[in-house]
């Protein structure tokens, strides 16, 4: 038990969401502080290099930074991600770099570093946890240490812990929602404007909500990842993106989309994993009075129970400040479970 010292965090990627951690923690020190929990970012590292300040560094004045670090006179640029990992005296690194699907890294390294380094970690990248979740748990566990990666799957809308500390009492029997704000927005957008998947998809990526590549989210992969970390994580499985049947949205017409709606349904993207090891990711039809029948850029998860019955959420599933609060919701776990006095 560290008492009332502070915690120490370091953010290593630097970019959308590490930026919305650190915002975050501005914006929540004063109430955080009143229950005891001293929070101090006292380092941060993006490609270009390092910043470290063991009193903690001024985050207002990182805040109102646009860009990278680089434009950042204070900046150490020999000073590489690991150095900072390794070397700097903290508590919890927040990784929040790039998503790689084929390896991991940078993240994967990242992570294994501190872990074995005894410090704990709270991601919101999907790669490492996906290709390898078995081997960070156990090394997190060999070091007695934690490993969170709540905002890997649904942003803002809780399902990692929600499932695993709320719903603890019960057998969750399958998992199933809208876990891509990209694919949702597209299907939305095709039932309002009835236009085709092509003008959808170019209005998402001039809004900023599909990226310039968007094959990781339209064909259903971004989705099928979330599923791999649902059921590693929550079932106990070992599946890989290979056990997912995977179909995206990219062959919905605007025929089908008129179809479905004229019988009472909307098209979703739907994953769902289920106790008895399937995993799949395909265009489905919801009701329109369903609760899963959400719009826009917002997710929904379904959870079924044997206790509780069904069990839905939604939120927002994207967006710097929304990742940023599962973020913070599992650096306060961590507070509240070993350091909170
Ligand atoms: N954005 C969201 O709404 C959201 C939601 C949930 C989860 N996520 C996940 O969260 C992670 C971060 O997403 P993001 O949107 O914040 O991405 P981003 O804006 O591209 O930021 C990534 C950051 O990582 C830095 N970086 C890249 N390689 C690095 C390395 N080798 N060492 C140190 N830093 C490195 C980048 O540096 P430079 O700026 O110098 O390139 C950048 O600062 C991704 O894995 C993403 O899938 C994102």
């Amino acid at each position: 038990m560290r008492g009332a010292n502070p915690i120490r965090v370091i953010i290593v990627g630097f970019g959308v969401v590490g930026r919305g951690v650190a915002r975050s923690m501005l914006m929540e020190r004063e109430r955080m502080l009143s229950t005891g929990m001293d929070l101090r970012l006292v380092g941060i590292a993006d490609l270009w290099g390092c910043m470290v300040d063991e009193g903690g560094l001024d985050i207002a004045e990182l805040c109102s930074l646009d860009g990278v670090l680089a434009r950042k006179t204070s900046i150490d640029k020999n000073m590489s991600s690991y150095d900072l990992i390794e070397k700097a005296d903290y508590d919890i690194l927040v990784e929040t770099t790039p998503t790689n699907k084929d390896t991991g890294e940078p993240g994967l390294g990242h992570i294994k570093a501190a872990l074995k380094g005894g410090k704990h970690v709270v991601t919101s990248n999907k790669g490492p946890i996906v290709l390898a979740y078995g081997e960070l748990s156990k090394l997190a566990e060999e070091n007695n240490v934690r490993l969170c990666y709540e905002a890997t799957v649904g942003g803002a809308m809780p399902i990692i812990n929600l499932a695993r500390e709320a719903l603890a009492g019960n057998t969750i029997i399958s998992v199933k929602g809208i876990f891509n704000g990209t694919c949702n927005y597209i299907l939305t957008r095709m039932v309002d404007t009835k236009l085709p998947y092509e003008h959808a998809l170019s209005e998402a990526q001039e809004l900023g909500y599909a990226e310039a590549d968007p094959t990781y989210d339209v064909e259903g992969y971004d989705t099928a990842s979330k599923l791999v970390i649902i059921a590693n994580t929550i079932f106990g499985m070992n599946s890989k993106l290979s056990d997912v049947e995977v179909m995206g949205i990219t062959r919905v017409t605007p025929e089908a989309i008129k179809l479905a709606g004229d019988s009472g349904y909307s098209i979703k993207l739907i994953g769902e994993v289920s106790r008895d090891g399937s995993l799949s990711v395909a265009p489905r039809m919801v009701p329109k009075n369903h609760q899963l029948n959400v719009h826009g850029t917002l997710n929904a998860a379904l959870i079924e129970t044997d206790l509780a019955g069904e069990i839905t959420v939604t939120g927002k599933g994207a967006g710097s400040i929304e990742a940023a609060s599962a973020i913070m919701g599992d650096i306060a776990s961590i507070w509240i479970e070993l350091y909170k006095t």
